[in-house]
Order: structure tokens, then C-alpha cells, then sequence
């Protein structure tokens, strides 16, 4: 049966190829997005998920509103220019899709995690592909809910590499490292870390994504959105040829977890000076039976980057079709 999954979304391009392979994934079956800032505003996460799920074909998943900043600040999230030029400043390579005319649930993401935890217990799957707020704000409202879930599945961190937004420091971590503390080091969640240890190892090139748009108009603009998110990795790699695939990666772990091989690591989050914003494993406690993240270290990527061109393909026919 079909795992209940909640996914946890900062919309963004691959954030948009991970709900693609969420939607069409057998092994999920997604209850509901709940949106958070990062490569966008939650507002226009929020709104992006909306317009992506019904563009998709997918109406009935509800969408709930998250965390609009950091859990130490207390300004609304604007993106930087620079993440406009990786995800476009609306989060879909300045992509325009069709405006959903639904409205988001009247229920913040951390009371609907609670919920659903309560519902669904074991049966649950988070995937969390974004900064970890909304999941510190559900443990900081109900002191051991997130344990209760069946499993949380995380991209974000970079355990055995550098970072990439400091050499220590991965995008989703580095922006609310306070977050990820209290969700890695404090939750006692069965948490599987997918990082840029395994997510930099997959990649989608140019003439995979251009074969979408034979498919129609939204393999068209799905097409258009991640070739933008392409130029960008080309412009800092020259010569790569395509883009990693962080967030789909996490999805298709949580569905299928044989796609990677964890090491169970005691994963602690650096909150201060340089550091701030590093994940690593503690080594004082590298002898106990007591390691609680799993850390993704190796992943299949021919079967995981065949899967994935499939799924996108399948779900924009359907898509079509509708
Ligand atoms: O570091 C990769 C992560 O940062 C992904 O979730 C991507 O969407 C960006 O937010
Ligand atoms: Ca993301």
C-alpha cells in the first residue's frame, strides 16, 4: 500500500521536479504540501504549489501555509537576487503557468503535521525539501510529535563534502540552522538525510528535458523551467551539461529507500561563526548502537535518474491528457 507522504516545499525548480515525482510515485500517496521559505517567499511557495498541483492534474492536494522566516528572525523572507538567477524570482524560472484558482488551507503546516502524525502515525512519510522551520515549529508547539511519524525524509546538509552556500554550509540547513538543530539533534525523529553527499552524485542533462516538449505545452514549460535552472549550473560549472537533482532525489529515497545505501551517523548542527550551518556526524559517539540519522552516502543514480525521466514524463502525459 501506498505510503501517506506530507511534503514540505520551498518552490523552487527541483522542489517542482520533486512534487512531479511525488505525484507519480506508487509507493506515495501525497496528503498535502505544506510551504516554507527558501528559494522563495512561503507566499510564493504557497502560491506555486497550488498552480504546479493543478497544472499537473492533481487538484485535491491541499496546500498549507508555513513559516514566512527564520526561526531567529522576525522580518518576512525576501530572496536574494542571487537565488533569482538559480530559480528564477518565481521560484519557476521565470516560467508564468496557469493560476490555480484554489486558496490555501486555514490551517498553518505545523498544526496539520500534528494532525496528520496523530492520523497516520507509522504510516506517515515527511519529505522535507526545504529550510527545516516548519518541522522545529510542529516540535517546538508539540514537544515529540515528530517522532511519531513513520519517517522523515530530509534533503539538506552535506555531511562528507563542502557546502554550498558556505564551505560548510548546505542552502536548506544554512538557512535556518536553529531549525535543523532541534529536528537533527533534538527530535529523536527516524530521520534519512539525503545531502549534497548524494544529491550532487545525480544529474538531469539538457536533451532529457528537452524531450518534454514533445509531450505538449506543460512538458513545454516544464521544459523552459528547468533549462533556466540548467543555464545557472552551467554558468558556475561550464561544461556539466545539466543540473543535480537535490529535491527529486529525496522524494524518490522516501519512496524507494534501496535507491541508497546510509551510514546511521549522530548528525550534529554548527550554529555559530564560520561553522554555522554544518551537519556532521559526532565523533564521540561513533560506538554506540545509538547513531539515529540515517545518512545517505552512495546512491544508484542510473536507476534513480531513469526513474526520475520517467516519472516526469508519465505524470506530464497524464497531465496532458486531462
Ligand atoms: O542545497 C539544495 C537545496 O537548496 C534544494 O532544496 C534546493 O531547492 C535549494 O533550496
Ligand atoms: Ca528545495
Amino acid at each position: 500500500m501506498a505510503k501517506k507522504a506530507i511534503l514540505d516545499l520551498d518552490i523552487g525548480v527541483d522542489d517542482t521536479m520533486a512534487l512531479m515525482e511525488a505525484l507519480e510515485n506508487p509507493e506515495l500517496d501525497v496528503i498535502g504540501v505544506t510551504t516554507v521559505f527558501g528559494n522563495v517567499p512561503q507566499a510564493t511557495s504557497e502560491r506555486n504549489a497550488l498552480d504546479l498541483t493543478e497544472m499537473l492534474g492533481h487538484p485535491e492536494v491541499k496546500v498549507y501555509p508555513g513559516a514566512k522566516h527564520n526561526l531567529v528572525s522576525e522580518e518576512v523572507f525576501e530572496a536574494p537576487p542571487a537565488i533569482w538567477e538559480i530559480h528564477g524570482k518565481n521560484g519557476l524560472g521565470e516560467v508564468v503557468i496557469p493560476k490555480s484558482d484554489r486558496v490555501a488551507e486555514d490551517i498553518e503546516a505545523a498544526d496539520f503535521l500534528a494532525q496528520a502524525i496523530d492520523e497516520y502515525g507509522d504510516d506517515l512519510t515527511i519529505i522535507a525539501t526545504g529550510p527545516l522551520t516548519n518541522l522545529a515549529l510542529l516540535e517546538q508547539k508539540y514537544p515529540g510529535k515528530l517522532k511519531e511519524a513513520g519517517n522523515v525524509t530530509i534533503m539538506g546538509g552535506a555531511v562528507g563534502v563542502q557546502g554550498n552556500v558556505s564551505p560548510a554550509a548546505e542552502a536548506n540547513i544554512g538557512n535556518d540552522p536553529e531549525a535543523a538543530k532541534i529536528v537533527l539533534e533534538e527530535s529523536g525523529a527516524p530521520i534519512t538525510l539525503v545531502g549534497l553527499d548524494v544529491t550532487m552524485r545525480v544529474m538531469l542533462n539538457r536533451d532529457k528535458v528537452n524531450e518534454w516538449r514533445k509531450l505538449g505545452e506543460i512538458g513545454e514549460k516544464l521544459a523552459d523551467e528547468v533549462n533556466y535552472y540548467i543555464d545557472f549550473y552551467e554558468k558556475s560549472t561550464p561544461g556539466l551539461g545539466g543540473c543535480s537533482l537535490h529535491d527529486p532525489l529525496a522524494v524518490a529515497v522516501a519512496a524507494n529507500p534501496e535507491l541508497v545505501t546510509t551510514v546511521p551517523l549522530d548528525v550534529v548542527v554548527d550554529t555559530e561563526g564560520e561553522m554555522r550551518g554544518r551537519t556532521i556526524g559526532n565523533v564521540k559517539t561513533l560506538r554506540s548502537s545509538e547513531n539515529p540519522i540515517n545518512v545517505a552516502m552512495l546512491v544508484d543514480a542510473e536507476k534513480f535518474e531513469k526513474q526520475l525521466n520517467d516519472d516526469i514524463q508519465n505524470i506530464i502525459k497524464e497531465a496532458e491528457a486531462k
